[in-house]
């Protein structure tokens, strides 16, 4: 979602990912040595196509020229796109398939303020008319793509957007995705993961699954490390999450959901969270209430199998705010070997559960009724999703 920008709010996002730069070339644009799934056969750097990296000049017509000069090169072993050290402005830009885009060490992309470099798109069919208060379309994503195969963002790159309300990485409907060695400082969730919306996103039907979150540092002040949901009427599951640290972060991972949604979120795993300055630890809602017009107050989601085990949290007001929905319970919930040390003015009850069913072992502050004390090791599965087995080729440029 787009808002106009109020007073000084900068928003920092920053993604580590696991391509490594050959220190001795850093300084050139030739030279570069990486791991990627797949080696391109073509390349070309931003400023081929007329790229200003001053942070003020608007890059938007560069990037696009780029892409769709490289889209030529997808049936002939692919293309990529070099963005070198530099601060470069630019509105929404659409990536192609078989195509990587490079952001090299000391690279920053900046979205630009300007509405009109955010061109508004028709909104996705399993959301039917657009959250972004413009009627039925949305305004397209800084880095954007519909129906692409074989596409790779890396490098060691910095996207800012002083635009509020940004979700930094945002999965739709997707199946068979790894996000990694990520550091992100976000004004909305770090990662959101949705499948579509009430009415719309039950008729698409098109899951969210087998994704893994892995090696995250999230800042997310009024916001969750991952959020499973509002939109969630495709289905969310078997997602993994680990090694995640969160420091001043409203909560860990939040499900979102409402009467209406339908769908699920089910085969949720969660391990190895260290946390700092959190205002929740857990939290899940059953009231999370925007709606079309139209929808079925009777379409219940399923919340189902949640698995969170080996976490430490300091400073933390409460603990657990797990709020299911009436006559629609979430069940199989299991928590084990969590140690939240809290913060100098905490709520007098940590463990506020309404509407759940599950168990808890070895947690600390001692848990509600509704998960009470069983001994325990909470679930994380043991084989990988096809993506994480995937072994990546050294390429040079
Ligand atoms: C970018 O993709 C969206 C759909 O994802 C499409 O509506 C829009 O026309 C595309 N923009 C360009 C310039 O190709
Ligand atoms: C994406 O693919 C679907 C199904 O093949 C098609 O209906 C839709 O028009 C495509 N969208 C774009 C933007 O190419
Ligand atoms: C603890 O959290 C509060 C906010 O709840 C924050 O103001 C304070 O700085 C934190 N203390 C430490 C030691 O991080
Ligand atoms: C409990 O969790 C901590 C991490 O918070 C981990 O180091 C420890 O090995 C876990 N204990 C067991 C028995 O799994
Ligand atoms: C517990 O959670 C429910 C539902 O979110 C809320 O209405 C209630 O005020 C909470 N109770 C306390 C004591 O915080």
């Amino acid at each position: 979602m787009i808002r106009p920008v109020f007073g000084i709010l900068v928003f920092l996002a920053i993604f580590h990912f696991p391509a490594t730069e050959s220190r001795r070339h850093q300084k050139t644009t030739s030279g570069i040595e990486f791991s990627a799934l797949n080696c391109r056969k073509h390349s070309a750097v931003l400023t081929d196509f007329g790229g200003v990296g001053d942070g003020k000049t608007s890059n938007t017509k560069a990037f696009k020229k780029a892409i769709s000069k490289l889209s030529q090169m997808a049936s002939d072993g692919g293309a990529q796109l070099v963005v070198p050290p530099g601060k470069w402005l630019t509105g929404s830009f659409n990536l192609t398939s078989h195509f990587t885009l490079f952001i090299q060490k000391g690279a920053t992309i900046l979205a630009t303020q300007d509405e009109s470099e955010w061109p508004v798109i028709a909104a996705l069919p399993s959301y039917g008319e657009g959250r972004d208060e413009t009627g039925t379309a949305r305004f397209n994503s800084l880095i954007s793509g519909t129906n692409l195969t074989d596409v790779v963002t890396t490098g060691r790159s910095t996207v800012r957007d002083s635009t509020g309300g940004i979700n930094s990485k945002r999965s739709n409907s997707c199946t068979n995705t790894l996000i990694e060695d990520c550091h992100i400082v976000s004004g909305d969730d770090c990662i959101a993961v949705k499948s579509g919306w009430d009415q719309y996103g039950i008729k698409f039907g098109m899951p969210t699954q087998q994704l893994s979150i892995r090696r995250l540092t999230c800042i997310s002040p009024k916001s969750a490390g991952v959020a499973l949901g509002s939109e969630m009427s495709g289905g969310i599951k078997d997602v993994r999450i680990e090694d995640v640290n969160l420091i001043d972060t409203e909560s860990a991972i939040r499900i979102k959901t409402a009467p209406g949604r339908g769908g699920y979120v089910k085969d949720i795993f969660a391990r190895r969270f260290t946390m700092k300055t959190m205002k929740y630890v857990f939290w899940m809602n059953g009231n999370y209430n925007s709606h079309p017009k139209g929808y079925d107050p009777k379409a219940f989601p399923e919340v189902s199998n949640i698995n969170y085990r080996d976490m430490t949290a300091e400073n933390v007001t409460l603990s657990a705010s797990l709020d299911g929905i009436e006559k629609d319970p979430f069940t199989g919930i299991c928590i084990s070997n969590v140690t939240i040390s809290l913060s100098a003015e905490p709520k007098k009850l940590q463990w506020n559960c309404t509407n759940v069913a599950g168990v808890t072992s070895r947690v600390k502050p001692g848990p509600c009724s509704l998960l009470p004390e069983k001994h325990v090791d909470c679930k994380f599965p043991t084989d990988l999703i096809p993506i994480e087995s995937v072994v990546l080729k050294k390429c040079f440029i």
